[in-house]
């Protein structure tokens, strides 16, 4: 099967599996794990942040970083689409205890001008105060849109201004910062912390990384141990994770021009891609894309179950060359 469900399918590379294989380990939960110190350090240092955590993923990444920045009954702001609001099961409220503004937007992207508007901090008894803004870099539900660096700065600046915490949920850091040719430091710049997946194309097993001020990692330290995060011997996965920063970033480019051939192609063949797609994940619109998808998978195409109008592909590292030609092929006779 030709998988572009999601660029989380992705399976341990040879030299990956060898790393994890060699891991020297200690328990993590009294700090003794050498990988997962290892890992903590580059990632932090990636990232250009004073600290960061491991955790088992990208959903208590996110979660960890409200849970370190804010208060019970806070207000926090974020886009419609974004993934602790749409896809985390209402962590944020149900953990967190927090209050949503949300913003509407085709790209899932939200600008310092909207922001603004969301932002509400009176001297009034009657209602919650805003403390955190979270953005999402690449965004998922907005066809793996980028935010320049100047739009984040903005939003950063505002952030600074209004004493508002500002945190990234980078699942696909390393995406935004190939697409938009930019160091991922300085994505991570304007924003107090930053969360990145090392489970999705960069083809780890499992695990993200929550970055950014010590205390605030301290912080979260002890919630990651609250929710059940707390691991062993997860050096394993950590040594999974280094060799993914080492070997596995730059491959990220041939998802992107991948994605690229398949969408010129289907284009070529008259099918709509709403969305722009400059990364990795492309949305499809199709007209009846519950049919297509089956007659795609009866002939070794794997997707989702579609719930909206669109169709999501998604490109990765265990997508070939060969695998792409195939997939236009196959797409094409079954339009
Ligand atoms: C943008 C974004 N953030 C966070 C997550 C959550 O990651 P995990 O599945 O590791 O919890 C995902 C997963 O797809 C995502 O796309």
């Amino acid at each position: 099967m030709i998988d572009l469900r999601s660029d989380t399918v992705t399976k341990p590379s040879p030299g990956m599996r060898e790393a994890m294989a060699r891991a020297e380990v200690g328990d993590d939960v009294y700090g003794e794990d050498p990988t997962v110190n290892r890992l903590q350090e580059r990632a932090a240092e990636l990232m250009g942040k004073e600290a960061a955590l491991f955790v088992p993923s990208g959903t208590m990444a996110n979660l960890l970083a409200l849970l370190s920045q804010t208060r019970p009954g806070d207000t926090i702001i974020l886009s419609e689409g974004a993934h602790p609001y749409h896809y985390e099961n209402a962590g944020l409220a149900r953990v967190g205890g927090l209050l949503t503004r949300t913003i509407e937007d085709p790209f899932c992207k939200m600008t310092a001008e909207q922001v603004a508007e969301k932002i509400l901090q009176v001297d009034d008894a009657h209602y919650s105060p805003t403390t955190l803004v979270s953005i999402e870099n690449t965004t998922n539900r907005g066809g793996g849109a980028f935010y320049r660096f100047d739009e984040i700065e903005s939003i950063g600046r505002l952030c600074q201004n209004r004493g508002l915490k500002l945190h990234c949920d980078g699942a696909r850091i390393f995406n935004a910062a190939i697409a938009s040719n930019i160091d991922a430091q300085f994505l991570a710049r304007p924003c107090d912390t930053i969360s990145f997946c090392l489970s999705k194309g960069l083809g780890a097993p499992a695990g993200s990384l929550l970055c950014g001020p010590r205390e605030t990692i301290h912080q979260a330290h002890r919630f990651r141990k609250m929710l059940g995060g707390g691991m062993r011997q997860a050096g394993i996965l950590a040594a999974a994770g280094l060799y993914a920063l080492e070997h596995h970033i730059d491959d990220l480019a041939n998802d992107h021009r991948r994605a690229r051939k398949f969408r010129a192609a289907l284009e070529s063949a008259g099918v709509t891609f709403p969305l722009p797609s400059p990364t990795n994940i492309l949305y499809m619109e199709v007209p009846d894309p519950i049919g297509l998808a089956k007659r795609l998978r009866d002939n070794g195409i794997l997707f989702n179950p579609p719930r909206t109008p669109w169709l999501r592909v998604v490109f990765h590292r265990d997508i070939s060359d060969q695998d792409l030609d195939q997939a236009i092929e196959i797409f094409k006779q079954n339009l």
